[in-house]
């Protein structure tokens, strides 16, 4: 008995072969059962035949309910019009066993509210297009690591436990450590930056925390992000190296993922024309672009959205309409210093800019990256703490990096749930995480 998985089932058209899987659905056509059986690799079409089957195997298929546990045995046939993923072909089934009947399943395939679906997440994940969105998102997460590892960056895991803030003050999750104030991480890059000082180029990736207290489409409470951190490395540097990575993702996935992305329905017009280089915009340029949107719109409500002036952070109609104007991903660089996190370089002779660049995604999936030159000097990144209010002595070690052998470096974070979201086409970041967490919601 050999065991076959979905997703191969075309290397053995014409072998017989053993699946072992659910029953995604039935449909009942009398002297045949239609059985569309997943393995958790794919859907499959399997058809029982009443006249090839023995009676009891047949009563058994009449009898199977929504997601019961199957095992079957039967012989692969190519079939252009068989539904399924990756679909194409069917198995006439001989031999079929029962191993769990499936009670009364909660997810039908009519209409569910999303509040109903995400309480049921647990089995929610099985649906065809939350499998699918999660099937792509292992593969970022695989071509993440690819592309990082071989390039030269040494993967480091860095604490979820620490004392730093370093992207503001208002997102912490904070924590009670053996009675001193500790937080969940916001993210690894301060660890980076010690890290690069030993190896030159690494990443960390794993989750992030950040109290976000709005309700967005874009923020959750709980997220994956990677973070790559390069030694002697400045912004125009830093974006090549985000290009490459973003186009090597977004290619791995149509290369890889094309029957998920089918499920999905996503438009791969735009995904495809990931390429390098993506186009560059300042900070300034891109408020002129949204002043002469406001001023043309014949959208009165949409001006006003649009509506900003210089020195502002971008809000996501502002990020949806600047990307609207390409068909890349484009960097916006040079964002007003005040607006940006502490570490950030400020330009040399304009201070009031720092050497940041936020790539946004097409088709308004918003920021999917935030990266910068950080501040190497000693004495002006001391000034920055101070300033931002920071505790200076829970940042004595990383103003140690500035005195032994300091360089100019630079980093940035990718957010996977942000990439999950843009290139499966989802509306909200919800379904990109398997279990997501965000202000209501700390279950299942
Ligand atoms: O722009 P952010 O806050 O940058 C940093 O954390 C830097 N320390 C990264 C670095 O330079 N090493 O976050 C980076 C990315 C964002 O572009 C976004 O994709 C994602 O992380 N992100 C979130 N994703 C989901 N929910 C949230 N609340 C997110 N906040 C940030
Ligand atoms: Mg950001």
């Amino acid at each position: 008995m050999s065991i076959v998985r979905i997703e191969n089932i075309a290397q053995h058209a014409g072998q017989s072969v053993t699946l072992q899987g659910w029953v995604y659905a039935r449909t009942d056509k009398g002297r045949l059962q239609f059985l569309q059986v997943r393995d958790g690799t794919g859907i499959l079409q399997c058809v029982v035949f009443q006249k090839e089957v023995a009676p009891e195997i047949f009563d058994a298929a009449r009898q199977l309910t929504q997601e019961s546990a199957v095992v079957l045995t039967g012989t692969v046939r190519a079939d252009e019009r068989a539904p399924g993923t990756p679909g194409g072909f069917e198995l006439g089934v001989t031999e079929l066993h029962v191993v769990q009947l499936a009670g009364d399943y909660p997810i039908s395939p009519k209409e569910h509210g999303v509040e109903f679906l995400m309480d049921r997440r647990h089995l929610w994940i099985r649906s065809a297009r939350q499998w699918a969105v999660l099937r792509v998102r292992a593969t970022i997460m695989r071509a993440i690591r690819e592309w990082l590892d071989s390039h030269g960056y040494l993967e480091m895991t860095t604490p979820i436990i620490t004392p730093n803030a370093a992207e503001g003050t208002s997102t912490l999750f904070e924590l009670d450590y053996f009675g001193k104030t500790s937080y969940l991480a916001q993210t690894g890059q301060l660890y980076n930056e010690a890290n690069i000082g030993a190896f030159g180029r690494v990443y960390c990736f794993g989750p992030t925390f950040r109290a976000e207290k709005s309700k967005t489409r874009r923020h959750l409470t709980e997220f994956w992000m990677v973070e790559p951190e390069v030694a002697y490395c400045d912004l125009d540097g830093l974006l090549q190296i985000e290009e490459q990575f973003v186009s090597h993702i977004v290619q791995t996935c149509l290369r890889e993922r094309a029957a998920e992305l089918r499920v999905l329905e996503r438009d791969l017009t735009l995904l495809s024309k990931v390429h390098p280089p993506f186009p560059r915009i300042t900070y300034d340029d891109a408020v002129q672009r949204l002043q002469k949107l406001a001023a043309e719109s014949s959208d009165p409500e949409l001006a006003a959205q649009l509506k900003m002036e210089w020195g502002g952070d971008f809000g996501a109609p502002h990020e949806t309409a600047l990307a609207a104007q390409f068909e890349r991903p484009v960097f916006v660089t040079h964002y007003p210093t005040v607006v940006k996190a502490f570490y950030m370089t400020p330009m040399a002779g304009r201070p009031e800019v720092c050497n940041s660049a936020d790539m946004l995604a097409p088709e308004g999936f918003g920021e999917i990256i935030g990266g910068s030159e950080r501040i190497h000097d000693h004495d002006v990144l001391l000034a920055r703490i101070q300033e931002h209010g920071l505790p200076v002595e829970d940042y004595a070690w990383y103003l140690d990096l500035r005195r032994f052998g300091s360089v100019p470096h630079a980093g940035f974070g990718l957010g996977v749930e942000r990439t999950v979201a843009w290139i499966c086409g989802l509306e909200h970041i919800r379904e990109a995480s398997p279990y997501p967490r965000m202000l209501q919601r700390n279950t299942p």
